[in-house]
């Protein structure tokens, strides 16, 4: 159920295929400068703003609001397995407050990656439970939190009830392969299907949905 004290919403690029990335992992850009301008938005609105390990590793980004003015959101990066190297912006350029979201069984007496604060979370499996990751935010008053990616991050929320929006960003471009956007358990009927209440708008030449969870 999504919590009552803080409020996420998660927000993809996506192809009208369902691609996030190519194969390889290239992702900017997908969508054109107004849903850039949008992200950054986001930013500015966010307490805290947060991604999976895949999308630090391949696309090293800063996550700074840039294409508007704004407070820096508190970056926070899911890393269960503490497996990303030092070497990446976010850790080093010191434009934010940092946090590493890992499995406490994996921190040992580490408490920092770089400039970063490493943050021990119980984990179910080798997953950080969505909602322990809300209550850990909301305990370093971080309430009003954006997920931007990638799709298994974003997947894990919605999987688990724990997003309160989504909003997809739909590009008129197909790209036949690459990484997928929303991967849930399968269901065997449509009456399985996730059916939100939802709204369109344009963006630029880009479409985007906004589903309504809560
Ligand atoms: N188009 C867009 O909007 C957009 C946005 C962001 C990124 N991207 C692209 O998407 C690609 C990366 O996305 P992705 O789906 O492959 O990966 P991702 O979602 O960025 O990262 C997934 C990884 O993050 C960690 N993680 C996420 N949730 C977790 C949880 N609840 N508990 C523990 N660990 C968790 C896990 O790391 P471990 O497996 O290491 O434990 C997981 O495998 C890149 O190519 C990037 O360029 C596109």
């Amino acid at each position: 159920m999504p919590h009552a004290h803080s409020f996420l919403l998660a927000h993809l690029a996506q192809s009208l295929d369902g691609r996030i990335a190519t194969a390889g992992g290239e992702s900017q850009w997908l969508t054109g400068e107004a849903d850039l301008c949008h992200t950054h938005r986001l930013r500015a609105l966010a307490d805290g703003v947060i991604v999976g390990a895949g999308t630090v590793r391949q696309d090293n980004p800063r996550l700074t609001v840039r294409h508007c003015s704004g407070d820096q959101p508190v970056r926070v990066v899911l890393d269960a397995k503490l497996a990303l190297p030092e070497e990446r912006d976010l850790f080093s350029d010191g434009a934010a407050e940092t946090l590493v979201l890992a499995a406490a069984d994996r921190v040992g007496g580490k408490t920092r990656l770089g400039n970063a604060e490493i943050v021990p979370l119980a984990c179910e499996g080798d997953q950080l439970a969505p909602a322990a990751i809300r209550a850990a935010l909301a305990r370093r008053g971080l309430y009003w939190l954006l997920v931007e990616g990638g799709g298994v991050t974003v997947s894990r929320f919605l999987a688990a009830g724990a997003l309160d929006r989504l909003q997809i960003v739909l590009a008129p471009v197909i790209l036949g392969s690459g990484r997928p956007s929303l991967q849930l358990p399968e269901i065997s009927t449509l009456a399985g299907a996730l059916r939100p209440r939802a709204r369109h708008f344009a963006l630029g030449d880009d479409m985007l949905v906004d589903c309504i969870l809560s």
